[in-house]
């Protein structure tokens, strides 16, 4: 049995896998730039965040109808499952979709026709989070927000991800202003490439109550330490780190070091069709090369459920 636990750092579309890009570009009629899944699967070596970013909005194209968010995010929940994952917090990039044509009501009434019944059909509770891209401009991710209104009952929170480095979080003061004031929760990515100073602006200025990757905070011990005393969560990702080399090696993650020090990580897969594994593979690849203990996994786990946007009693329950 795999240890139960809350995925809080996953891109929908990041969950593509070559089989289903496939087969969606058979139904769409869309034609990918690759003969067959090997072909594909080649294209998956990448140099930094940038290079991956390329391909992940390449294959993109092929999501067109509603059904097709539903098949992705279905997928994802049978795979989650198998692995433990007990509850989903769920980035989605409309930005992306809407730029292609697709309109916000497709891309979230999609995704709902598999979240609306994720606890019945794979067991796991799931909250959406809308991600601003954000190395768009402010004006666009307020427009996005604005085009996202109708869909606020089915939306818990903003997220901002994409390209980091020279798009800092003070960017989009505004729109998360404007996201507070809908009740909408607040995480970001920072400290994935960017500096550890985006950090500090993601949690002074937007107001984010949990940190995405928040990796390089390890350059900055006063940092470390307010993250600490704050008792602000990162979602990590170790394979991801790998992929997209922020880390040489995953021996060279600074994880067991970010738990000794005393901060709030939990461990998650990004964009698990892209970086070589799901949740749970995460978890078996830092206990197997970082040698992290079954009681540091417990801890992970634990982390993963406190650092969610559930409710106390619906925490206990999905534990
Ligand atoms: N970082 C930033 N943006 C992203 C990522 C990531 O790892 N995955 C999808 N969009
Ligand atoms: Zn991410």
């Amino acid at each position: 049995m795999p240890l139960p636990k809350a995925e809080l750092h996953l891109h929908i579309e990041g969950t593509l896998e070559p089989e289903l890009a496939f087969e969606l570009a058979a139904r769409n009629g869309v034609t990918l730039p690759y003969a067959d899944t090997d072909e594909l699967r080649t294209a998956y070596r990448f140099e930094d965040l940038q290079s991956f970013l390329n391909l992940y909005y390449e294959l993109m194209a092929v999501l067109r109808t509603e059904q097709d968010f539903a098949d992705l995010a279905d997928a994802y929940l049978a795979r989650a499952a198998a692995q433990g994952v007990r509850h989903a917090e769920i980035f989605f990039d409309p930005q992306a979709h809407l730029a292609r044509g697709v309109p916000m009501g497709t891309v979230v009434e999609g995704l709902w026709r598999a979240l609306g019944g994720s606890e019945r059909n794979h067991g796991i509770s799931t909250r959406l989070i809308l991600c601003f891209l954000r190395d768009e401009s402010a004006e666009s991710a307020m427009e996005t927000l604005q085009a996202a209104r109708p869909y606020l009952d089915r939306i818990t929170g903003v997220g901002l991800d994409s390209a980091e480095v020279g798009h800092p979080p003070v960017k989009f003061r505004e729109v998360y202003e404007a996201a507070a004031g809908l009740g909408l929760r607040r995480v970001a990515h920072a400290g994935e490439e960017g500096p550890p100073e985006y950090i500090t602006e993601a949690l002074d200025v937007l107001g984010v109550e949990r940190v995405d990757h928040g990796l390089r905070c390890v350059e900055d011990p006063a940092l470390v330490e307010r993250l600490v005393r704050e008792r602000i969560p990162l979602t990590l990702c170790p394979l991801s780190n790998v992929r997209l080399r922020t880390v040489d090696t995953l021996a060279d993650h600074p994880l067991p070091a970010m738990l000794d020090a005393g901060l709030l990580c939990t461990v998650n897969s990004d964009d698990p069709a892209y970086f070589g594994g799901y949740a749970g593979d995460n978890f078996a690849a830092v206990h197997r090369t970082l040698g992290l203990t079954e009681d540091r996994l417990r801890e992970l786990a634990r982390n993963s459920f406190l650092a969610s946007f559930l409710e106390d009693d619906e925490e206990r329950r999905a534990r």
